[in-house]
């Protein structure tokens, strides 16, 4: 049986939790690291390597962009961080332009992988992927807001005192200032999730500002992200059908199209396989295409 192989491009604090985590957890048989920072991929092979008699056989190593060979798939989790002076489109520039370079080297050695994209802004980041790439749309994923569902659903459940995992509620659109919850259709056990405004107000705001709080308490966030990337893994390499809020390039979506937001999409081998057609209300619907609006301004001014 042929082995299945993740790739990991960027082993900051993001792709080597992520790395970290999927060993842990034996999702793949093959775990590769590549960095432009190699010492630094090689040092954390030979880390998770020396961890091996205490789990079950993966193979890690520090690797080149020919190991996206045969790759089911390529997470990148590379970016740069702003410079003293650099406006955010600029740095966005820079980052876009990194992606462009290791994208081109992924196509060198893969065509039928699947690309998992997490670096910031992922969702402009995952749309200039999918152009990039040329691959379709399924085969792009962005992790989108997955992780703010995670946030939203475990603040929900703080609030109940129940299982975060009972708690089925979603948050939208850009990962980001402008994403949005969808407090409509939040549920346990189907019965409406009933707080009060001023609770929702609070869950929502430390939901939507808990990466500023983390990176402002410890300098980066990486592990809800690390188990998030796990969860979009799994799904494709089980073949689960799973939904999961990642971005995904919408069409006509409420009117919606031509640009990567998160919304409840099937996650199956084939990546995408479906966005879930949800009921929103008039209001939700208006921050859906603010969040829509947003984003393109930034893709514009990226391409200008
Ligand atoms: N999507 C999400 O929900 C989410 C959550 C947390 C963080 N992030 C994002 O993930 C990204 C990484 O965060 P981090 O904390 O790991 O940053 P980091 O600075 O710790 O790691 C970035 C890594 O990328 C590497 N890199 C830079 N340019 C490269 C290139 N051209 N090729 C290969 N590797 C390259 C660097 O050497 C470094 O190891 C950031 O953009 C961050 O905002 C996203």
């Amino acid at each position: 049986m042929k082995k299945t192989r993740v790739v990991v491009i960027g082993v900051g604090m993001v792709g080597s939790t992520t790395a970290y985590t999927l060993l842990l957890r034996e999702r793949a048989d093959e775990l590769v690291l590549i960095d432009v920072d190699h010492n630094k991929a090689v040092g954390d092979a030979l880390d998770m390597n020396h961890g091996m008699p205490f789990i079950g056989h993966t193979e890690v190593w520090a690797g080149t962009y020919e190991d996206c060979k045969g790759a089911d798939i390529i997470i990148i989790t590379a970016g740069s961080a702003q410079k003293p002076g650099e406006t955010r489109t600029d740095l966005l520039k820079r980052n876009v332009s990194i992606y462009e370079s290791i994208i081109s080297e992924v196509l060198k050695y893969n065509d039928d992988g699947i690309l998992l994209l997490a670096t910031n802004p992922v969702d402009i980041m995952s749309y200039f992927s999918l152009k990039k790439s040329g691959w379709p749309i399924n085969r792009v994923i962005g992790s989108g807001t997955l992780l703010d569902s995670a946030r939203f659903r475990y603040l929900i459940s703080e609030e109940l005192t129940l299982d975060p995992r009972s708690v089925h509620a979603h948050i939208i659109g850009e990962h980001g200032d402008s994403e949005l919850p969808v407090w409509s259709l939040a549920n346990v056990a189907g019965a409406k999730v009933e707080l009060d405004e001023a609770t929702k107000d609070k869950v929502f705001v430390e939901t939507r500002d808990a990466a500023y709080s983390i990176i402002e308490a410890k300098g980066a966030t990486y592990y809800a992200i690390a188990l998030a990337l796990d969860r979009i893994v799994t799904a494709i390499l089980r073949d689960e059908a799973a939904v999961l809020n990642v971005s995904t390039l919408l069409q006509d979506y409420y009117g919606i199209s031509d640009v990567y937001l998160g919304v409840p999409c099937v996650v199956d081998r084939q990546g995408v396989r479906q966005v879930m057609d949800i009921e929103l209300t008039e209001g939700e619907q208006q921050l859906l295409h603010k969040s829509a609006n947003k984003l393109k301004d930034l893709i514009r001014s990226i391409e200008s």
